[in-house]
């Protein structure tokens, strides 16, 4: 862990609080039926078990990074192994977003940074129905991705850098957007135009997840920007990433929960 999250999980920490601290319904049941979910889906089984073999693949490869790059290894050949260990989200992570997706059966899904396509996985799994659309600039770990979700025809990839491709994929898109995973170019001005170029798509219900906000002191200033956007009504901060909501007829308030 880098000083900067170390020292941001601290105040995390001290901060954090649980359902008692809730008195809206809506984020009481929210938080109680999705955040703390701990039922286990037998969907899962198959993508922990690939999770398992991408951390044990000694492929090496060129990266094509768009991003702010990594933080633990800075080599341009990578194996897939250590992407696999360092920038995949959390299994914890990725079966939330599997419960919020299930729970509210959203159909129209981003993801900004596919990397080797395992929490697209749990995505697609989520809901058959739903079309996912994911976004990643390295064609070789977006190679990984299209073998390891082969089974899965709800995903529709879209190759090169977000900041051409997202404009144009929304200018041609005509529904709302339910569900934002922002996972990409972890850099405060990324982070603000993907906030800015999804926003008027996106559905009242909506919720835009942008992962990594305690990750550098851009992405904090990122995250604490995009809160106190007028078009936000409120937002949950679960340390690992944080969730902005929409709907004006919640009472806007800003909530740390534990995770
Ligand atoms: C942290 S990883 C995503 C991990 C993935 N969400 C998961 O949990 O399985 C970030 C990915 O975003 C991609 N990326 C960064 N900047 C990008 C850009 N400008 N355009 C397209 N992809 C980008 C990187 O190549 C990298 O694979």
């Amino acid at each position: 862990m880098n000083f900067f999250l170390l020292k941001e999980y601290l105040r995390y920490f001290h901060l954090k609080t649980d359902e008692h601290s809730l008195h809206s319904p809506f984020f009481y049941n929210f938080y109680l039926n999705i955040v703390k979910n701990k039922s286990i889906s037998k969907e899962w089984t198959s993508i922990e078990n690939n999770r398992k073999d991408l951390l044990r693949d000694d492929t090496e490869f060129k990266i094509v990074d768009l991003g702010a790059g990594s933080k633990v290894d800075k080599s341009q050949f990578r194996k897939v192994k250590s992407i696999a260990k360092n920038s995949l989200s959390s299994p914890k992570f990725s079966q939330f977003l599997f419960h919020l997706i299930d729970d509210n059966k959203f159909e129209k899904i981003l993801e900004l940074g596919t990397s080797l396509g395992t929490n697209t996985s749990y995505l697609a799994k989520a809901n058959p129905s739903a079309n996912i659309f994911t976004f990643e600039a390295d064609p070789n770990a977006l190679k990984i991705a299209k073998e390891v979700n082969a089974k899965h025809k709800n995903i529709l990839y879209h190759e090169g850098d977000i900041a051409n491709l997202l404009p144009k994929m929304l200018q041609n898109s005509n529904s709302k957007i339910d569900l934002v995973y922002a996972d990409a170019n972890h850099t405060y001005e990324a982070s603000i135009d993907y906030f800015n170029i999804i926003l008027p798509y996106l559905a009242t219900e909506s919720i835009y997840i942008m992962d990594d906000i305690h990750w550098s002191a851009g992405m904090k200033k990122a995250w604490e920007d995009l809160k106190l956007r007028k078009e936000v009504s409120s937002s949950i901060d679960l340390f690992d990433a944080g969730l902005l909501f929409f709907n004006p007829d919640f009472e806007k308030q800003h909530y740390v929960l534990d995770f």
